[in-house]
């Protein structure tokens, strides 16, 4: 029962976890509110907002999972794909860390690492091969799942990720960063049938959505030259019916990668799994369709150490570990 020490550094969130054997003793988050005001992650605040938060969130961390550092197998940290300036704050520490206590160092792919979180214990485990949605706010992935260390990109964005095309969506009607969850809380109150959008077209299982953010645009700006006051006064439906069109076009696919691939069970990860729409819609489809669903809990949704910490736990077990050199990487195709 391996007890391991994971860190997630990858974007604008400082996490760090503790697991002993598949289950979460703790799991800490520490966000960065200094990237509200610009609208997006600004990648030298973060990387220095990860120096400032690392210590203390991995000192809390353990404590909390009432671990000794003299008790931990090995240092699990995200390698790569992310922000360079942040993925270098979490590698540091968690080379010098394994160093000190002589123990191996496990360097993670995040988006591994989002698929995997479905292992950690509490529930059910899907059944391989599945497929799973992973939509963050850097990706939009269908992939193929035969093994924890086996998987196939099936299908992926042609260019803005669905969390891109949400944010983006968001800072046109006047939300803050991340939208995201803006929009999914406006949307309760609002009709999603009441704007359509239109569905780009992408070929195979691949999806784009930047025509998506066009529309949006050109249309906010005709409604508000004719009201000034249009986007205040209808910010519920516009929110449900951007929601509906995202979330229908993640959906369509799919269900066609289901059928392609003759597979009945399917899995969300990443940090769009955490929309009420999406997730409802899936539930729904599991009545329907007959799929098995797995949908993560929200704290395994967006970015944090838990899914890094599994992750580090089946290499653990496979004995794939790394060296001190070990370079963090911008882009890691899982
Ligand atoms: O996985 P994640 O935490 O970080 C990345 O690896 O990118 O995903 C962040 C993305 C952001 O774009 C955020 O707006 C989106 O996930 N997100 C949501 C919701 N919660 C987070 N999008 C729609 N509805 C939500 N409830
Ligand atoms: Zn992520």
């Amino acid at each position: 029962m391996p007890i391991i020490l994971a860190i997630e550094s990858s974007c604008d969130d400082t996490s760090a976890a503790v697991l002993k054997d598949r289950e979460v003793l703790t799991n800490l988050v520490a966000g960065q509110d200094v990237h509200k005001a610009f609208g997006g992650v600004v990648p030298e605040l973060a990387s220095r907002s990860h120096q400032k938060n690392i210590v203390p969130v991995v000192d809390q961390a353990l404590k909390q999972a009432g671990v000794q550092p003299q008790e931990l197998d090995a240092i699990a940290f995200t390698r790569g794909p992310g922000l360079l300036g942040s993925l270098l704050v979490g590698g540091s520490f968690a080379k010098s860390m394994a160093q000190s206590l002589g123990i191996p160092l496990i360097g993670v792919n995040h988006m591994q690492g989002h698929i995997l979180a479905h292992f950690i214990r509490d529930g059910e485990d899907p059944q391989f091969p599945f497929l799973c949605l992973t939509v963050s706010g850097g990706h939009t992935q269908l992939v193929i799942v035969r093994d924890y260390f086996d998987m196939e990109v099936v299908g992926q964005t042609i260019d803005d990720a669905a969390g891109e095309a949400f944010d983006k969506a968001a800072k046109m009607l006047g939300l803050e960063y991340p939208g995201g969850p803006l929009i999914d809380k406006h949307a309760v109150n609002g009709d999603p049938l009441r704007f359509s959008f239109p569905r780009p077209k992408a070929s195979g299982l691949d999806f784009s959505f930047s025509g998506l953010k066009t529309s949006i645009l050109y249309f906010l700006r005709k409604e508000v030259q004719k009201d000034p006051g249009f986007i205040e006064n209808n910010l519920s439906d516009l929110c449900a019916s951007i929601q509906h069109t995202v979330v229908d076009i993640l959906l369509r696919r799919v269900e066609e990668a289901m059928t392609q691939y003759g597979i009945d069970t399917i899995a969300i990860a990443g940090g769009v799994s955490a929309n009420s729409r999406l997730r409802t819609q899936l539930q729904e489809a599991s009545e329907s369709k007959g799929w098995k669903v797995f949908i993560p809990k929200f704290e395994y949704c967006t970015d944090n150490a838990a899914m890094i910490g599994i992750t580090g736990h089946y290499k653990f077990l496979a004995g794939e570990f790394d060296e001190m050199n070990a370079t963090p990487v911008a882009r890691w195709s899982i």
